[in-house]
């Protein structure tokens, strides 16, 4: 948590309802340990697929399909989603919630089974262009995705970037975290600098739930 517990509670209380059944989907995937967007990290993601009304969305970590199904409810008829994912186990629980007839628009997402840089660049083969990504996957993979990621995003499309800050880790003294930790923080740290000195980029980086990058194409 990077805001004070008290402070996200609040504002997550002043936040929407779920429909019933991705309140169901949330709290399935909350008891078995799948990280899915945070309640603060979904208000964000609300409000700025109702700002930009995206046409074509591409989000990158599909895990269950929780974020996919929840996009799919706060954009238009006409947009549709791809979303990546290539564990195994995560692809058969996200195919079963991708075609369960109770989630009323599962029809606009496409799910890719693969290593997410293969099929980034594959996208990139066939010309695709998206007008919205959520990149939700591996962090220390970030900056390996940022050029196929940019040549896939749109004039004035956005780029958004979740768990930027590690829960607030990311800033922690290198001593104090493990190798592994280590490792992944200096790649994002990379990626923040990457992203916020970027003349393509107009970014900014917020403090919500795990901390999210938000990169306008201009
Ligand atoms: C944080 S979870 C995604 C959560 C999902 N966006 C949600 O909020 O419902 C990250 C997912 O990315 C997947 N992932 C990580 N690195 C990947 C890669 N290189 N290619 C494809 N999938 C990847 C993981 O298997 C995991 O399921």
């Amino acid at each position: 948590m990077i805001v004070d517990e008290r402070i996200t509670a609040y504002i997550n209380s002043l936040g929407m309802e779920l429909p019933q059944e991705l309140r169901a989907l949330e709290a399935d995937a909350l008891a078995h340990y799948v990280p899915i967007v945070k309640k603060d990290t979904q208000g964000a993601l609300k409000f700025l697929l109702t700002l930009q009304q995206p046409k074509r969305i591409l989000e990158v970590g599909t895990a269950i399909g929780f974020s996919a199904l929840f996009m799919s409810e706060h954009t238009g008829a006409d947009c549709k989603i791809t979303t990546i994912e290539k564990v195994a186990m995560r692809l058969v629980e996200a195919e079963k919630n991708l075609t369960n007839p109770i989630y009323p628009h599962k029809d606009k997402i496409k799910l890719i089974k693969g290593e997410a840089l293969e099929v980034l660049k594959q996208l990139v083969e066939e010309k695709a262009s998206f007008d919205f990504i959520f990149l939700d996957a591996a962090k220390a993979q970030y900056m390996s995705f940022l050029p196929e990621l940019m040549k896939l995003l749109e004039m004035n499309g956005l780029l958004v970037t979740d768990n930027v800050l590690q829960d607030g880790t990311v800033t922690n003294s290198r001593y104090s975290i493990t190798r592994r930790d280590r490792t992944i923080h200096s790649r994002m740290r990379e990626y923040l600098h990457t992203i916020t000195h970027m003349e393509e980029l107009s970014s900014v980086i917020l403090p919500v739930g795990d901390g999210i990058a938000l990169s306008h194409r201009i």
